[in-house]
């Protein structure tokens, strides 16, 4: 195989009580990339279209991520990249994420695959450290795997996939402003009295169980966040009023999409979750907002490869 061309999917980090540790993978939107082999060593990125982004291969995630799979492996080739972005930068679905996990699928795919798609996680990381200053994996998780994906940090971290019960529906609403991750994290607080890290703990060990059970009840009682929201909402115009709007419309919970400004709500079924969004919309269209909407299956595939030659 020459070139891959693929779909790299945005991704819901955090999903309220899994700060950093939590995220699940989208169907309707992600960005493309063209992936080939060259004679010239190393990675360059030669052509992204559609976001304004740096093409020197240390500035870009899509590069950082390359050169740290290609610093484990003798490669007798090089590659170049072309990034086709459909996901905004700083709109809080994954756009680093897509970059820095498609164009390590794509180079391991172009060598035979001699990593696992959890072993490249370490790699699509050091895209989300440059982005952010954090190499958190909860959103390259589940680009690479699909469905849901936990992660138990550490210095060899286990990267767990989760079931996912099949009516699961998730609603974006993306208001047109940019919010940097880096800025989205200054904002948190250092430390978490213990009552917060007791209630966030027993939320999200309720809702990984209830993707196990299927038990949308659950899902809706432990989709709260009690640590990061309450810090993070006063960055995103209109938070309340959109969430309350995706509570009264019948989605199980809302919430922060990663470190936002989008929001996601959950929802059993794509007719409730169509009702959510445009509930969620009207908020922003009467506070004329600029914005984005999409209604998700939760995708369990991740990563698509588009065309091979
Ligand atoms: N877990 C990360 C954060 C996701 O919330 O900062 C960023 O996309």
């Amino acid at each position: 195989m020459k070139e891959i061309k693929l779909f790299s999917p945005a991704t819901v980090a955090n999903v309220s009580c899994g700060f950093d540790v939590l995220g699940f993978c989208l169907d309707p939107i992600g960005d493309e990339m063209v992936i080939r082999k060259s004679k010239q060593l190393g990675v360059r990125i030669i052509k992204i279209v559609g976001q304004e982004l740096p093409l020197e291969t240390k500035k870009n995630v899509a590069g950082v991520a390359a050169e740290a799979l290609l610093s484990e492996i003798d490669s007798e080739y090089g590659f170049e990249i072309e990034i086709y972005k459909h996901i905004k930068a700083g709109s809080g679905i994954g756009s680093s994420a897509a970059s820095s996990a498609g164009a390590v699928f794509g180079i391991n795919a172009l060598l035979g695959f001699p990593f696992t798609a959890k072993e490249l996680i370490r790699f699509a990381m050091k895209g989300e450290e440059l982005a952010s200053g954090a190499a958190h994996a909860d959103n390259v998780s589940p680009a690479l795997l699909g469905g849901f994906t936990l992660v138990r940090c550490g210095e060899t971290p286990d990267i767990i996939q989760l079931p996912c019960p099949n009516n699961l529906h998730a609603v974006i609403i993306h208001p047109e402003i940019e919010l940097k991750t880096a800025d989205a994290r200054s904002v948190l607080k250092k430390t978490i009295p213990l009552e917060k890290a007791i209630t966030q703990w027993g939320n999200l060990a309720a809702f990984i169980s209830a993707l196990y059970t299927s038990d949308y009840e659950l899902i809706s009682r432990s989709l709260k966040d009690v640590i990061i929201e309450p810090n993070r909402s006063a960055l995103i115009p209109y938070f309340d009023n959109i969430k309350e709007a995706a509570i009264n419309a019948g989605a199980l919970g809302s919430g922060i999409s990663g470190s936002g400004p989008s929001i996601f709500a959950l929802t059993n079924g794509e007719v409730t979750a169509e009702k959510t969004r445009d509930e969620m919309v009207k908020i922003l269209q009467s506070a004329k907002i600029e914005h984005s909407s999409y209604v998700s299956k939760i995708n369990m595939q991740g990563i698509q490869i588009l065309e091979q030659r």
